[in-house]
């Protein structure tokens, strides 16, 4: 796992983005795993500012979601659906159909999650799976105790998780209990996993989820066992690894051609 200490979440973002316009470089129809919630936002915005620039082109990009509240009628705006329709695919100026995503509102869930697995394999797999973390560890919607070989599935919220989530919602009681998420196992299949955290609140969970035990009751800790793992945190969410010195001092002493 490689760790890298960035000023802040621009910088943060500055960095995942340029990761990504290579992998688009190298191969310009890369299925793009995205993760919603705050922490992403300056990632997707770099890329647009890069894609305005005329410094990537994205046309040919595909994007595939990572999880999805249950029960939201189709086309609420808080939907990930909807979140990453809007913070994504359309600034990026992409199609509709170049995004895969599980259905929320399916009457079948469990069937809804099996060929939501079955549709990233038939894409050829995530090459690339931009995560954020939760304040109790989880990796999409993977709350602690998740399986760390688990597939794609329902699972339920916890309480510190819907209260992390209630600033979306015009009310706590809105966000939904139940979601689909993919799997840590289905997770840890994308080619290149790129965790990025900011901000003290994720200073624990990052510290647990790098440099503690892999344990389903971190889930983000199940990074460790994956062979290119990038973990990018801003000051803040650094704050507690007791290998920061040498993270950055790694980080430094790296060339630039072999990005991250
Ligand atoms: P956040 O969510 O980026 O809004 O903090 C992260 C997560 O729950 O994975």
């Amino acid at each position: 796992m490689e760790v890298v200490i960035v000023k802040d979440a621009a910088a943060g973002g500055a960095l995942i983005a340029d990761s990504v316009a290579a992998l688009l470089r190298r191969r310009p129809d890369a299925l793009l795993g995205v993760a919603t919630g705050s922490t992403p936002l300056p990632v997707y915005r770099a890329l647009t500012a890069l894609v305005r620039a005329g410094a990537l082109d994205v046309s040919r990009a595909r994007i595939a979601q990572l999880d999805e509240y249950v029960g939201l009628p189709q086309g609420h705006p808080e939907s990930y659906r909807s979140v990453v329709l809007r913070e994504v695919v359309e600034p990026l100026g992409l199609d509709e159909a170049a995004f895969l995503g599980p259905d929320g509102s399916a009457e079948d869930v469990q069937a809804a999650c099996e060929a939501y697995d079955r549709a990233l394999a038939g894409a050829g797999g995530v090459d690339l799976q931009l995560l954020g973390i939760g304040t109790d560890g989880h990796i999409g919607f993977n709350e602690p105790c998740s399986s760390l070989a688990s597939r794609t599935r329902i699972k339920t919220l916890t309480r510190q998780t819907r209260e992390d989530n209630a600033r979306f919602f015009d009310s706590p009681d809105e966000v939904p209990h139940h979601v689909i998420t993919q799997g840590i196992g289905t997770i840890l299949e994308a080619r290149h996993l790129v965790l990025l955290a900011t901000g003290e609140g994720k200073a624990d969970a990052v510290a647990q989820a790098v440099e503690g035990p892999v344990a389903a009751l971190v889930p983000a800790s199940a990074l460790q066992l994956h062979p290119h793992a990038t973990v990018v945190v801003d000051e803040a969410a650094a704050s507690r690894l007791k290998l920061a010195d040498y993270f950055r001092a790694t980080f430094a002493a790296k060339p630039e051609w072999q990005g991250i």
